[in-house]
């Protein structure tokens, strides 16, 4: 029915209006680039315009809308997108933090909040998920992903499509996925943003590919390419990833919009003018342009001068004219324009709690000597530092559809949180960074964090005033939001040295400190592990962020978040990740430096954190790892028993994860590598034993011929709390 119905309108469609439907406009609230799309009453009369982004509520998009199917020849209906990353209005934890949840149901159902909040406001298209897998924190993207691991990334890639794309695309509360950045955008040299990427295909189909490809399986209706160079030929000139590897082997069938005017910028990736560009993406399978207007202004000249053809114009837009199709707007593009739906289905109370439970579900419990925290309901509590009073800050980067204005900064949600239990303080303690042109750069896009340019010893001196009373200090330290994200590469990953400064002076004081750490991506921590009794780690954790790290703070919620990331002891140790291969000349468990070992001379191999990290108020046992069969072969399924109990004096959950080392193989494989995880809740004294099971499918990877495949032999199978602390045993597949 689909097919028939788009032959038919495009037999009607003259090429104007064909390569109209590729160009992509922003509605002018979210620029990210150095261009803003102009004209766009006037384009969409004309039939220019196929989608416009960044444009929200029934009332704005129903004006639109009803220029494209009333005032233009076709009546083609636009589909309307937004960056809906973590949350539409109810903001949950930026990516990387929901990914340190570890929780499949909770993070499906967040998107399907964000679905359900964004549709409200007129959308049915997001830029989400965000797959790219990165073992470099300085890029500051690793925030809007879900961290360093490829078995991690591709499992929250499925929960985040479903959870948009529902079961039904026509429903009025579903949007349509576009899994991003196709492809490798994480590996970008350097960790600078936007850098050359050149990787092996090995890497590529094993570690970086496999997200994207789970995403599409799962049924992605779009794919957003990347603007990087990858190995000599950017993302959207790349006819290799965009057609044979996206469509031919992986059999993507939906339509491929570029990165904002990522066709543009081809020319200062040197490839070109605009005309050769534009022909370039179309012919390498990229369908709609986004912002730069490459399509629009130069296709129809390829056209005549032979440089594109009528079938790869006609193919992008029967892809577009599908989308739409699919969400149902030519049966009725108003569909998602319902006045009624913003006031009963944004922000509600469930939503609201939703969020405050993904916020604490996603903190991560880095350090806690001598069982600082829990703490009391009682006495005073001094909130001090640049992130203490910072709402705009809470709901972390890519939050474009936010209301930063009206967010709670932390010392607000503890205060509602708490009532009147507990007496709070607060004061800023420091800048967020010494230099005032840094905190601009760190702080745009509305998330201010008030400076101070009084002496800084003068601000420390007032804070330690303040908190003279106290009965403990938490000290609300890290990021502004804006310094990870797009374009906030940073090549120091140290909490800023001025709010050290203010750490410092507040241990000094003899009160005990908790750091209450805000940031969107591993910091190297290495001082404050040593110095501070106790971290807890909270990323970004959205609208209810402050509520949440009170619900932590005082043992309503006995924290189980687990790192997606490695958190290395320094920056020369990136990239640093758990899942390396063993080399020639590994170094012995245990060892710091041996010559002519592969080390450092200067630090340990260890990171600081390992990925899978975590720490609870309680403590679990776990026992050793019992196998139903030492040995099994293709077809049979293997499975390993493991009890665990807590042990501690507070119930808890704990994230129960599973890796395997294929220990001789055609080529080098991983030392470890991720392969399932079971999040279990224990009662204080409870025991469980949970089962794993293993399939050859389980053991397979790509080859030095990309072939999939498992090789029998001798493997490790491990399970422990995180990627280090592991039980071990050994099994064969025949
Ligand atoms: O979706 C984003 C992308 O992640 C970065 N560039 C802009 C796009 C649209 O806002």
């Amino acid at each position: 029915k689909m097919d028939n119905f788009i032959m038919d309108l495009m037999k009607k469609m003259t090429v104007e209006e064909k390569i109209g439907q590729l160009n992509l406009v922003t509605g002018g609230e979210a620029i990210t680039g150095s261009s803003v799309s102009t004209g766009v009453e006037s384009k969409i009369k004309e039939g220019n315009i196929g989608g416009i982004f960044s444009m929200s509520s029934p009332a704005k998009i129903r004006v639109a809308q009803e220029l494209a199917v009333k005032e233009s020849r076709l009546g083609i209906p636009i589909i309307f997108g937004m960056d809906v990353i973590h949350g539409y209005k109810t903001m949950f934890p930026i990516p990387l933090g929901l990914a340190a949840t570890w929780d499949m149901a909770l993070i499906r159902e967040s998107a399907r909040i964000a679905a359900v909040e964004a549709t409200a406001d007129g959308l049915n298209w997001t830029f989400s998920p965000m797959v790219d897998v990165s073992r470099d924190p300085r890029w500051g993207r690793i925030s809007e992903g879900s961290g360093e691991d490829t078995y991690l990334s591709s499992r929250i890639a499925i929960e985040m499509v479903k959870g948009y794309q529902g079961d039904d695309l026509r429903a009025n509360n579903t949007l349509m996925a576009c899994v991003k950045h196709f492809a490798l955008y994480g590996a970008a040299e350097a960790g600078r943003d936007y850098h050359t990427t050149d990787m092996s295909l090995h890497r590529m189909y094993n570690e970086y590919l496999p997200p994207y490809k789970a995403a599409i399986d799962a049924g992605a209706g779009t794919v957003m390419t990347s603007f990087n160079d990858i190995n000599g030929l950017p993302a959207t000139a790349n006819r290799w990833l965009m057609t044979d590897v996206l469509r031919k082997q992986w059999g993507f069938k939906g339509m491929v919009v570029t990165d904002y005017t990522a066709i543009n910028e081809l020319i200062d990736h040197g490839l070109g003018d605009l005309q050769a560009v534009s022909a370039l993406s179309l012919k390498a399978g990229v369908h709609m342009d986004m912002v730069g207007e490459g399509f629009l202004t130069t296709l129809k000249k390829s056209l005549e001068e032979g440089k594109v053809t009528q079938e790869e114009i006609d193919q992008a837009c029967r892809l577009i004219l599908e989308a739409k199709y699919k969400l149902g707007l030519f049966e009725d593009p108003f569909r998602y324009c319902d006045d009624s739906r913003a006031k009963s289905n944004i922000l509600t109370r469930d939503h609201l709690k939703k969020a405050r439970e993904a916020a604490a579900k996603s903190f991560v419990l880095l350090k806690n000597e001598d069982n600082l925290l829990p703490l009391k309901k009682q006495g005073t509590v001094a909130v001090i530092g640049p992130l203490a009073n910072s709402g705009e800050n809470m709901p972390g980067t890519w939050s474009v559809s936010a209301d930063l204005a009206n967010t709670q900064s932390l010392v607000e949600g503890m205060t509602e949180a708490l009532g009147n239990k507990v007496k709070i303080v607060t004061h800023l303690g420091s800048n967020l960074v010494e230099d005032a042109a840094y905190q601009e750069r760190a702080t745009m896009f509305g998330r201010t964090i008030p400076r101070d340019e009084r002496p800084e010893q003068e601000i420390i001196d007032e804070a330690l005033r303040v908190a003279e009373d106290a009965d403990i200090i938490v000290a609300a330290l890290g990021e502004g939001s804006e310094m990870s994200g797009e374009s906030s590469s940073r090549t120091d990953l140290n909490i800023p040295a001025v709010q050290q400064r203010l750490l410092k002076a507040l241990l000094k004081s003899g009160k005990p400190v908790v750091l209450v750490l805000f940031t969107g991506r591993p910091l190297t921590l290495t001082w404050e592990d040593e110095h501070v009794p106790a971290i807890l780690n909270v990323w970004f954790g959205g609208t209810e962020t402050g509520k949440a790290v009170a619900d932590v703070l005082f043992g309503d919620i006995n924290p189980s978040g687990k790192l997606p990331a490695t958190f290395p002891q320094n920056v020369g140790q990136i990239p640093l990740y758990y899942s390396a291969k063993n080399t020639g000349r590994p170094l012995a468990e245990g060892k710091w430096f041996e010559k002519f070992r592969s080390n450092y001379l200067d630090v340990t191999n260890e990171p600081l954190y390992p990925f899978g990290y975590g720490l609870s108020y309680t403590s679990f046992d776990y026992s050793d790892i019992l196998l139903d069969k030492t040995s099994f072969s293709p077809g049979e399924t293997i499975q390993a028993d493991i009890t665990i109990t807590n042990t501690g004096n507070y119930d808890g959950a704990e994230i129960v994860q599973l890796y395997v080392r294929d220990l001789v193989g055609s080529v080098t494989r991983p030392v470890k590598e991720l392969k399932g995880f079971q999040k279990i809740f224990l009662k204080k004294g409870e025991r469980k034993t949970i089962s794993f099971k293993l399939t050859e499918k389980d053991l397979k990877y790509y080859n030095q011929s990309l072939e999939y495949v498992a090789e029998s032999g001798d493997f490790k199978l491990f399970i422990g709390p995180n990627s280090t602390d592991t039980k071990e045993i050994d099994f064969k597949l025949l």
